[in-house]
């Protein structure tokens, strides 16, 4: 099943919906950029290690939509699929992503949908990261149009996990066998441990040194 774009104003609509969804991508990564910045200035430190941004294909839209059982329209991909947009911002440590999520949260034309802590609270899969929806207003010409944007934050260590858990989850289908998922569910809990680790260490040193970051 395809996006229905048989008519010349679907097709048009779509070019539209592409570009307002890759407009909100720049905006939040410009955002996320000068927050980084503005951190080193300040705290001489930089809270965030590198930011990945992808638009959905519009193969895993219909799969999607298909997923909830609705029409394959643009109207509904708009309104039922929240990650066309998504944002991944990979930090050092746990504390970074709070950091971020806060900044975030204090920008007034940001509107934050949903957030979803699978840190506080892991999947069953093993999987932590911290996920906010949020809408960022688009400037058109003759209109403004508030877009949702998924962003995920998480670690450097989370990341790692999550990309090897992606892949093995791929090559299997999403069954793969028991042995594998527990050896997973086993490293999502060493890589916890890690951040934990990592995090007091940190910030041993730092007042080991007098230095504080506030
Ligand atoms: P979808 O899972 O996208 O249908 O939406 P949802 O509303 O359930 O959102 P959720 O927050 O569960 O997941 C959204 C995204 O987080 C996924 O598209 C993945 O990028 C990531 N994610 C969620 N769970 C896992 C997981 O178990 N493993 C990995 N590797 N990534 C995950
Ligand atoms: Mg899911």
């Amino acid at each position: 099943m395809e996006l229905r774009v048989e008519r010349n104003s679907d097709v048009d609509s779509w070019k539209e919906v592409v570009l307002i969804y890759n407009s909100a991508l720049k905006q939040i990564s410009t955002k996320l950029e000068i927050l980084n910045d503005e951190f080193q200035h300040v705290h001489r430190y930089n809270p965030i290690e590198h930011i990945k941004s992808r638009m959905k294909t519009s193969e895993s839209i219909v799969k999607k939509l298909k997923r909830y059982g609705y029409e394959s329209t643009i109207e509904n991909m708009v309104k039922y699929v929240n990650d066309i947009a998504g944002i991944r911002v990979i930090c050092s440590f746990t504390s970074d992503i709070y950091e971020i999520g806060d900044m975030i949260r204090g920008q007034s034309d940001i509107k934050v949908i949903a957030v979803k802590d699978y840190i506080v609270h892991p999947k069953p899969s093993g999987y932590r990261s911290y996920h906010m929806l949020v809408t960022v207003p688009v400037y058109l010409s003759d209109r403004i149009v508030d877009t949702k944007v998924e962003i995920q934050i998480r670690t450097v260590a989370m990341d790692f996990w999550a990309s090897l858990e992606h892949k093995i989850h791929y090559k299997f289908e999403g069954n793969a066998p028991d042995y594998i998922k527990g050896e997973l569910i086993e490293c999502a809990k060493m890589a916890a441990e890690l951040d934990d680790r990592m995090l007091s260490l940190n910030n041993e040193v730092h007042s080991l040194s007098g230095e504080k970051r506030t």
